[in-house]
């Protein structure tokens, strides 16, 4: 099973694709995690991501592709996977067409999570992350525990959160007619409970 969970920034892509990768035995490949991983461990890949994720702009084609191709050669994607947040561009979709064909598989499916951009600013700002577990709350949707020690990511103040979505709707939409065209693309409502989301994802793909 090789699927993308294409959405705007806060949509619930994160939240989600833990239940859709356990439910297949597959491993989920954020770009945006693998960026920030570089960052914090200091490597001359995370310098160079951070000043573009600082400014709430999207990283080099160059740089993503590369990440996503190394990730996508390990033993554990052997029977698929899930990418959160790749592709986002029509380079980095056409860069996956290529590395999928050389590996001969296929693409089984784009779900395309769909929030008003209202609703996602929220979403992001008041969107934080347990430091120990990685686990992603809400101030006001999804409380966290009283004891978790929690982060709040730079790039989700209100005028970075609003650059990314500018880039989401002048960039990444192109995605939405380049997978509709092949059949792919499932349109989710995003806007509910996180268990009435994951049904709506279960249910468009096979059991
Ligand atoms: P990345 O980390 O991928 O950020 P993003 O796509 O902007 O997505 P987010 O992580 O912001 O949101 P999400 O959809 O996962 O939402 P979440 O589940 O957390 O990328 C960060 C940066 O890295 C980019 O800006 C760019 O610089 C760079 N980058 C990454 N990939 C790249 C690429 N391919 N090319 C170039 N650059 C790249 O949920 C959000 C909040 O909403 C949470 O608080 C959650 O609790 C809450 N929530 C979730 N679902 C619900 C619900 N149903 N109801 C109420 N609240 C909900």
């Amino acid at each position: 099973m090789i699927v993308i969970l294409l959405g705007p920034p806060a949509s619930g892509k994160g939240t989600q694709a833990g239940a859709l990768c356990a439910r297949y035995g597959i491993p989920q490949i954020s770009t945006g995690d693998m960026l920030r991983q570089a960052q914090a461990a200091g490597t001359a890949l995370g310098r160079d991501a951070a000043r573009f994720m600082s400014a709430g702009q999207l990283v080099p084609d160059s740089v993503v592709i590369g990440l996503v191709g190394e990730r996508i050669a390990a033993a554990d994607c052997q029977p698929g996977f899930l990418l959160d947040g790749f592709p986002r561009t029509l380079a980095q979709a056409q860069a996956l067409d290529q590395l999928l064909t050389e590996r001969h598989c296929k693409l089984d499916a784009v779900l395309q999570l769909d929030v008003p951009r209202t609703l996602l600013v929220e979403r992001a700002v008041l969107r934080r992350t347990d430091k120990a577990t990685g686990k992603i709350y809400h101030l006001k949707y999804n409380p966290p525990p009283a004891d978790a020690v929690l982060d709040h990511r730079g790039d989700d103040q209100e005028d970075k959160v609003n650059k990314r979505l500018d880039d989401f709707e002048r960039v990444t939409t192109a995605l939405i007619p380049y997978y509709q065209a092949r059949n792919l693309l499932h349109r989710i409502d995003g806007v509910g409970s996180l268990a009435e989301v994951q049904a709506r994802l279960f249910a468009a793909l096979p059991g």
